[in-house]
C-alpha cells in the first residue's frame, strides 16, 4: 500500500489544479486485448508528467459488465480484472505520485451494477427483506402488479422502472434505476448504504487516492413517498432551488457529504472531492462548501456558446458563485459524456448534437479548422481563469468527435435503450491514437475496442511531438507557462472591443481572447504564448494571447 505523504504538506493544492481525465479503457492498452488498462496507465507516466497537469482523474476502473463504460460498479474495492489487480493499481499510483502528480478515483454512489453481491442478494431475498432494503424496491401498480410504481423515464430510456422475475419464474416486484436497468439506485436512507460508502473511501484513500470525483453527486437521496409527483426529464432547470424535488438535490443529502468531509479530514492532507451535480448553478455551493465535498463541476463554459458575451458572463458568475461557496471555481470543456470541443466549436451556434450524430457528422458540416482554432483559443482562456481546470484525454491533441461510428460498434446505453434513435457517448470514447501507425495507431497491439478513423494518424501523439504548432505542443507550453504565471485567486477585466474578452491576473499575466473575425490589436507586453500566428503583429479571430506586462 502506497501513503501520499511525500504529497502532504500543501493542503489547497486542488484550488487551482490543473486535472486530466483517463477514461481507463480507452487510455493504452498493454496487454493487446484491446482494451485500455491500469498497466497501459502507469506506462504513460512520462507523457503526462511531460503534459504538465497536476492530477489525473480516473473514470470507473472497477468490476463491471460496462453497461454503462464501467459506471455500473459490480464492486466498490476491487480493480476489474480486465483492467488489472489491486498491485497494479498500486504500482500506478506510486508511479504518478514519485512524479508529484496526483490521482483521483470516481466514485459511483447513486447505483451499483445489478451484479454488485447486494442487488444480486436482493433479487433472491423476499420483498420487505433487509436486503432488499438496500435498493428501491416497490410492488407494481394494476391488479396484478403489471404497471411500474410510477411513470419517471430514466436518463437513458423510457422507464426508470424494471420488474424482477421471483425463483419460480413469475413476475415480482420492480426496482428503481434513474440510468440503464442494469444501475439499481441505492436506498440512501439505509444506513448500511451509507457506511458501506465510507468504507470505499476509506479504502482507496487508504491506498494513496488523493481525490474523488463523486457521480450523480446530487441524487441518493430521494423522497419516495407517494403519491408520485410527475416527473417529464431531469433538466436541472425544473429542479427547484428549495431542495424539494423527489429525486435530486434533496436539503438532507448534505448529511451525506457531511459525513464524507470528516473521512476526507482525516487524511494528511484531506482528500479532496469535486461533485458532479446538475443543479442549478445557485445549489452547487451546497457541494462545493469545505464541510462537504469541497468543489463542484461548473459545466457553463462548457454548455455556452462561442461568444465573448457568453463566456464573459458565464466567468463573472461563477467567480462570484466560488466566492459564496468557499471553494474555488472548476473549468470544464470536454469529459466522456459530451461531444468533444474541437468539434462543437466547429458547427453552426445551435446545433442540436444528438441530430449531428445520427447523420454520422455530416449534417451540418464541420469546420474543422474553425473548431480546433476556436477550441485552441478556448483552452488557453480556461487555463488563465483563476480556480481549477479538468480536461479529457486526446483534447490535449485536439481531436474531434468521431461522429461516424457506425450502429454495430456502439456501447453507450443512450444507444441500446432508447430504440438506437441517440448514438450517445462514443464518440469521444475511442481509444487514443499514440502512434501514426499500427492496428490501433499505439494504443495497444490488438484493434481497439472501438474502431479508430483512419484521420486519428495525423492526431497522434507521434505526429505531433515533431510539429511545432501542434496542439500537443500547446498544451504542454500554456501548462508550463500557467504553474509559473499562476497567483491569487481573481481577475480583473480590461476594457476590450465587444467581441474579445480581456482579463488579467494580479500578476500582470493578460488573456485576450479574440471571438470575432478580425484580427485586434494587442496591449503593449511580452507575448509569451499564442493559440495562433500573430497576423501582422494582431491576434487573429477564434485565438488567444497570453502577455505579460
Ligand atoms: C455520470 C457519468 C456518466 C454516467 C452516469 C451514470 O453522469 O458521467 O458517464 O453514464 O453518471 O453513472
Ligand atoms: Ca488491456
Amino acid at each position: 500500500m502506497t501513503e501520499s505523504v511525500f504529497l502532504a504538506g500543501d493542503e489547497n493544492w486542488w484550488r487551482q489544479a490543473v486535472v486530466y481525465q483517463v477514461y481507463p479503457r480507452s487510455f493504452k492498452d498493454s496487454n493487446g486485448d484491446g482494451l485500455g488498462d491500469v498497466k497501459g496507465i502507469t506506462s504513460k507516466v512520462d507523457y503526462i508528467a511531460e503534459l504538465g497537469v497536476d492530477a489525473i482523474w480516473l473514470s470507473p476502473f472497477y468490476p463491471s459488465a460496462l453497461a454503462d463504460g464501467g459506471y455500473d460498479v459490480a464492486d466498490y474495492r476491487d480493480v476489474d480484472p480486465k483492467l488489472g489487480t489491486l498491485a497494479d493499481f498500486d504500482d500506478m499510483i506510486q508511479a504518478y505520485h514519485a512524479k508529484g502528480i496526483r490521482v483521483f478515483a470516481d466514485v459511483v454512489p447513486n447505483h451499483s451494477s445489478d451484479l454488485h453481491v447486494w442487488f444480486q442478494e436482493a433479487l433472491a431475498a423476499e420483498p420487505g427483506s433487509a436486503a432488499r432494503d438496500r435498493y428501491i424496491f416497490r410492488d407494481g401498480k394494476g391488479a396484478h402488479g403489471e404497471l411500474p410504481p410510477n411513470d419517471w423515464p430514466s436518463h437513458f430510456g423510457p422507464t426508470s422502472w424494471t420488474r424482477t422475475t421471483t425463483a419460480d419464474g413469475t413476475p415480482g416486484q420492480w426496482y428503481l434505476h434513474l440510468f440503464a436497468p442494469e444501475q439499481p439506485d441505492f436506498n440512501w436512507d439505509n444506513p448500511e448504504v451509507i457506511e458501506d460508502f465510507k468504507k470505499t473511501l476509506r479504502f482507496w484513500s487508504d491506498r494513496g487516492v488523493d481525490g474523488f470525483r463523486i457521480d450523480v453527486a446530487h441524487a441518493l437521496k430521494k423522497d419516495m413517498s407517494e403519491p408520485y409527483p410527475t416527473i417529464v426529464d431531469y433538466d436541472p432547470k425544473h429542479i427547484p432551488l428549495d431542495g424539494s424535488h423527489h429525486l435530486f438535490d434533496r436539503e438532507e443529502l448534505v448529511e451525506v457529504y457531511r459525513g464524507w468531509r470528516e473521512i476526507f479530514n482525516s487524511y494528511n492532507p484531506p482528500r479532496v472531492a469535486v461533485a458532479e451535480a446538475w443543479v442549478p448553478a445557485e445549489r452547487r455551493y451546497r457541494y462545493a462548501s469545505p464541510e462537504t465535498l469541497g468543489q463542484s463541476f461548473n459545466f457553463d463554459l462548457l454548455a455556452a456558446p462561442w461568444s465573448a458575451k457568453k463566456f464573459k458572463k458565464t466567468i463573472e458568475f461563477n467567480l462570484k458563485l466560488s466566492e459564496k461557496s468557499g471553494s474555488s471555481s472548476t473549468w470544464v470543456l470536454s469529459n466522456h459524456d459530451v461531444v468533444r470541443h474541437a468539434s462543437r466549436y466547429g458547427l453552426p451556434k445551435k446545433t442540436n448534437y444528438d441530430k449531428w450524430l445520427v447523420t454520422d457528422g455530416t449534417s451540418p458540416e464541420l469546420d474543422r479548422e474553425l473548431g480546433l482554432s476556436r477550441a485552441r483559443a478556448a483552452t488557453m482562456l480556461l487555463l488563465a481563469l483563476p480556480g481549477s481546470t479538468y480536461m479529457y484525454q486526446g483534447e490535449e491533441l485536439g481531436l474531434f468527435e468521431v461522429a461516424d461510428l457506425p450502429g454495430e460498434v456502439l456501447q453507450d446505453p443512450i444507444w441500446l435503450r432508447d430504440g438506437k434513435t441517440r448514438k450517445g457517448r462514443d464518440g469521444c470514447r475511442v481509444p487514443l491514437p499514440w502512434e501514426k501507425t499500427g492496428s490501433s495507431f499505439g494504443f495497444g497491439s490488438a484493434s481497439a475496442h472501438l474502431p479508430q478513423p483512419s484521420w486519428f494518424a495525423g492526431f497522434s501523439v507521434e505526429f505531433e511531438e515533431v510539429q511545432e504548432d501542434s496542439t500537443l505542443k500547446l498544451y504542454r507550453a500554456a501548462l508550463a507557462l500557467r504553474k509559473q504565471l499562476l497567483s491569487t485567486e481573481t481577475l480583473e477585466w480590461v476594457t476590450s472591443p465587444r467581441k474579445v474578452v480581456h482579463f488579467k491576473r494580479a500578476n500582470g499575466w493578460h488573456n485576450i481572447t479574440n471571438f470575432g473575425k478580425k484580427p485586434v490589436a494587442l496591449p503593449e507586453g511580452t507575448v509569451q504564448l499564442t493559440s495562433a500566428p500573430l497576423v501582422d503583429g494582431k491576434l487573429p479571430g477564434n485565438a488567444t494571447a497570453w502577455i505579460t506586462v
